[in-house]
């Protein structure tokens, strides 16, 4: 069990959450959280924000019920948290973009922290929230709201992009690589639905080029080109 520190709402339906924790992890992982017993059934996949050495931040947004007691949740309260869980992003060296989507902007923080000399671009439907905070971390902050932050990245300009967000724009970023086609690396951060966390249940199956893999034990971040995306 972990201890709640604080948990601020930044925008309607989106709330940081910051415990207390040692497990730390890398950018790109995440954890397992569940402020309940019995219902709902899951627990539910957060990646980290932010970690120091004892306490870890989780950007979520409300979307069901699960979410929604996150939002409830004071400062001394207990949750459950399990992890960190998944492969996180790959080192990233010479010129980095990350690019977020509404709610997949939230593992973004930490990278930029980590590795410094990132643009980033963010894109949200309305109000943008953050923002300071990743200005404090980023070569160049873009900011976009409504239509597609996407628009403001030129893909040439970069060794490595690592992108999360909803589906429509993790497709879009790989159609944008294809279009491309330089040898730049573009990872993707997919935000599958989980129940394990470890590799057992296979809710989280992710489709691609050479068979099926795991969002949470294989991913979530994998190399644009491996996956196969839906219509
Ligand atoms: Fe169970 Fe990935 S969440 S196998």
């Amino acid at each position: 069990m972990a201890t709640v520190i604080s948990n601020k709402k930044v925008a309607e339906g989106v709330g940081l959450l910051e415990v207390e924790s040692s497990l730390g992890g890398k950018p790109g992982q995440f954890y397992m959280l569940r402020a309940w017993d019995k219902y709902p059934l899951l627990s539910r996949p957060i990646s980290i924000f932010d970690a120091g050495e004892d306490r870890i931040q989780f950007l979520y947004q409300v979307v069901g019920e699960g979410t929604r007691r996150f939002f409830e949740l004071r400062s001394g309260d207990q949750l459950q948290i399990e992890g960190p869980f998944g492969n996180g992003f790959p080192e990233a060296n010479g010129s980095v973009a990350l690019v977020g989507g509404g709610i997949g902007i939230a593992p973004l923080y930490y990278m930029a922290k980590t590795i410094k000399n990132a643009d980033i671009y963010l894109g949200f439907s309305r109000e943008p929230y953050l923002t300071e905070e990743f200005q404090r971390v980023s070569n160049q902050l873009h900011i976009q709201v409504g239509g597609t932050v996407l628009d403001q990245i030129n893909f040439r300009d970069y060794k490595t992009v690592i992108a999360c967000g909803p589906h429509g724009m993790l497709k879009a970023v790989q159609s944008m690589q294809e279009e491309i086609g330089v040898p730049n690396h573009v990872y993707v951060s997919l935000e599958n639905r989980m129940a394990c966390g470890i590799g057992a249940c296979l809710v989280c199956s992710v489709k691609c080029k050479d068979g099926r893999k795991k969002a949470c034990t294989d991913g979530p971040v994998f190399p644009v080109e491996e996956v196969v995306f839906n219509d």
